[in-house]
């Protein structure tokens, strides 16, 4: 059957066909060779510009700022696109004493801008045993940029005292609970030590739903390796952690207790956020890699039923020490 143009219908088809087809072809090409340029995100990235409305300030900053005659410092500072250098991986103890006298840092590794009142009050909580190179590197690194983010916050190292098997999750309810003793902080990240953020805006404060902050990632290729990761650096509010009660205290050993958290968080109708890739990008400071906990998937399975009666709410642990070093809040814990 011939058309008006005398091209066989039959064959205008399949010029269609192979048309779509090579289409289709070169945009799974496209996906395969630059995934992070089509990275789209089962939880919504927020846009650059959307970055300062998404953020929370602190309530008890804002009724400081009524009785201070300091103003409020703005919700990001303006001068933050100057570019990072790489943390200097030969730190010493002696460059880190500086460090804190030169960066003005008060005893516990907390600090605050002179000039205005912060409007994000964060607590640091980093999971901690056996890393010393890794925490000078990590220290020397992230005073200087949290300075620059214009944040009140302090740096909780919580050192797992016991041997056996590493208990991420309950060190981090750990800090919490003794971040709250010494400070009302809104906003809490948990933070792995070995990671570093590559980018000044990525703030260090929290928005209006938990967020996973280190979902662009070298060791990952910077993509996501599932949608659902809410590993590495994660904030979220105070009034949230404790909605969700916090994280399970039965992940010992590699693996999983990220994602129960996260299950917490969907189970109480929240949502996730993530800010840009190019934003929330981060280097891994390398390290052998650990053995994945055999239990990690019943603990997941059965960890559901337990949202309610496992976690800050039933925490028990012992402060071996708690010391208040020149760059961080140290507690050594007996879980
Ligand atoms: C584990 C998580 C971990 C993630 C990325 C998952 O299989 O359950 O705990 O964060 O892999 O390494
Ligand atoms: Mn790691």
């Amino acid at each position: 059957m011939l058309t008006r143009t005398g091209i066989n219908v039959f064959q205008s088809k399949d010029v269609i066909k192979r048309f779509i087809f090579s289409i289709a072809f070169v945009f799974v090409l496209c996906c395969i060779l630059h995934p992070s340029r089509f990275a789209s995100s089962y939880y919504p990235y927020i846009k650059y510009s959307d970055i300062e409305n998404e953020l929370e300030p602190s309530p008890h900053a804002l009724a400081l700022v009524k009785e201070s005659d300091k103003p409020l410092c703005s919700l990001i500072p303006k001068e933050l696109e100057t570019s990072l250098q790489y943390p200097n991986e030969s730190v010493r103890e002696y460059d880190l004493k500086y460090l804190a006298h030169m960066h003005n840092i008060a005893e516990g590794g907390a600090w605050e801008p002179p000039q205005c009142i912060s409007q994000h009050q964060v607590a640091i909580v980093i999971p901690y045993r056996n890393r010393t190179l890794q925490l000078q590197i990590f220290l020397s690194y992230i005073h200087p940029f949290l300075q620059k983010q214009m944040l009140n916050y302090r740096i909780f190292i919580i050192e797992q005292g016991t041997k056996g098997a590493f208990n991420r999750a309950k060190l981090l309810n750990v800090g919490y609970a003794e971040a709250l003793k010494i400070f009302p902080y809104h906003c809490f990240i948990f933070h792995d030590v070995d990671l570093i953020p590559q980018k000044l805006s990525n703030m260090y404060a929290c928005t209006h739903q938990p967020r996973h902050m280190s979902s662009s990632l070298n060791t990952f290729r910077y993509n996501l390796p599932y949608e659902q990761l809410f590993g590495g650096a994660v904030a979220i509010l105070q009034k949230q952690f404790e909605l969700v009660n916090g994280f399970s205290n039965f992940f010992y050993g590699w693996g999983g207790e990220d994602d129960d958290f996260q299950s917490r968080i969907i189970n109480r109708g929240m949502t996730l956020c993530r800010f840009p890739p190019d934003v929330a990008r981060y280097t891994m400071l390398s390290h052998a890699k650990e053995l994945p906990s055999d239990n990690r998937f019943l603990n997941l399975r059965l960890g559901r039923e337990r949202f309610e009666t496992d976690g800050v709410n039933t925490l028990k642990y012992t402060v071996i020490k708690l010391v208040y070093y020149p760059l961080y809040t140290w507690v050594l814990v007996d879980l």
